[in-house]
């Protein structure tokens, strides 16, 4: 989700200035001495295109607020979650996972992001579920619909249209479903075809990321510990880390004010506890991690155009550590998924 933290910007991290964007034949922003236009700006390869008018969720399906035209009623939701919330949260993230895993098998060229969403909204009415993202409010018009497909130079929140997906494109797939009164939520990054050696290393960078953010998420450390450990793999890698978006509480809101930067954020301090459930999302770049956003309000891209990937789990803390809820119920239904 946005990242809405007073004051985040005003933290001077060492890489803040790294990733500012030069203009075409100024010097790269990465120290090569090279024009920026012949160094770390890339092309663009997505552009707005056909969107199907919504489709209907039957009445027999509980339904968010938002599903009808509504807005996002919010309540202070407790972080810590009673051992009956955190039942029905274990049996629906375990559906969304399993629903990822589908629709991450359906990414071959020709196949359009449109179908992957008729694939989403078809699963997630037959598990008697509402897809979260489905007439979800932003800051122009709700997002139309059941899922997220953000290829290539997208970030996140891209809009399923008529776009074919190619050879050599990656594609990650948000998807959050609504059922027994709770979200869960999970993207993973799937490759089309024949993906060159750049983008596979950016996609498994990115899955580690998530895995060192997991293994930071203990109780008794700070909230910020979370994204220290990403940023440190990332940058290590000499990739980027998106600060625009952040990971979320999640429970009977999609999402609660809760907010895990991906990157070392000095004020976030408040402590992990073992109940709180929340995402990890990392959306890693291999340039810039400067975000612009589509006309439509929704579609953010790398301001670069450099690839971006993301893997996102939903996690329960408990005494020991971080357990993914977001674990389909067959592991090796995705190659990058054995995390
Ligand atoms: N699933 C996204 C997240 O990880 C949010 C999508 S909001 C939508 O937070 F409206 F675009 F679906
Ligand atoms: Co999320
Ligand atoms: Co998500």
């Amino acid at each position: 989700m946005r990242l809405s933290l007073a004051g985040s910007w005003t933290t001077q991290l060492d890489s803040d200035l790294m990733g500012v964007l030069p203009k075409a034949n100024e010097n790269c922003w990465c120290g090569s001495n090279k024009k920026f236009k012949r160094c770390h700006k890339s092309k663009k390869t997505v552009s707005p295109g056909h969107i199907t008018p919504q489709r209907s969720v039957p009445d027999t399906i509980t339904k968010p607020t938002w599903a009808d035209g509504g807005t996002v009623e919010r309540w202070d939701e407790p972080q810590v979650k009673s051992p009956e919330i955190i039942e029905r949260m274990r049996l629906t993230a375990v559906e969304a996972a399993d629903t990822l895993a589908y629709l991450g098998s359906l990414c071959k060229p020709g196949v359009t992001t449109e179908e992957i969403d008729v694939a989403c909204h078809t699963m997630a009415i037959e598990k008697e579920s509402y897809p979260s993202p489905l007439n979800y409010p932003g800051a122009l018009d709700p997002f139309p619909k059941s899922v997220c497909t953000s290829v290539n130079e997208v970030i996140c929140h891209g809009i399923p249209d008529d776009r074919e997906l190619e050879d050599g494109d990656i594609i990650n797939i948000d998807v959050t479903l609504f059922k027994r009164g709770v979200h869960g939520d999970t993207n993973a990054t799937f490759f089309v075809g024949d993906v060159d050696e750049l983008s596979k290393e950016l996609t498994i960078v990115t899955r580690d990321c998530l895995r060192y953010g997991i293994d930071a998420a203990k109780p008794g450390q700070p909230i910020n510990a979370i994204g220290r450990a990403i940023q440190n793999h990332a940058e290590a890698k000499g990739f980027g880390v998106v600060r625009d978006f952040v990971g979320h509480g999640i429970g009977e809101q999609f999402h609660t004010d809760l907010q895990i930067c991906h990157y070392y954020h000095p004020g976030l301090t408040d402590i992990i506890e073992p109940g709180m459930t929340f995402t990890i999302e990392p959306m890693i770049t291999t340039g810039s991690w400067r975000a612009d956003m589509w006309n439509d309000g929704w579609t953010a891209t790398t301001a670069d155009c450099s690839r971006t990937a993301q893997f996102e789990h939903t996690l329960l803390i408990e005494d020991d550590g971080a357990v993914i809820l977001t674990e389909p119920t067959d592991t090796s239904t995705h190659p990058y998924w054995a995390l």
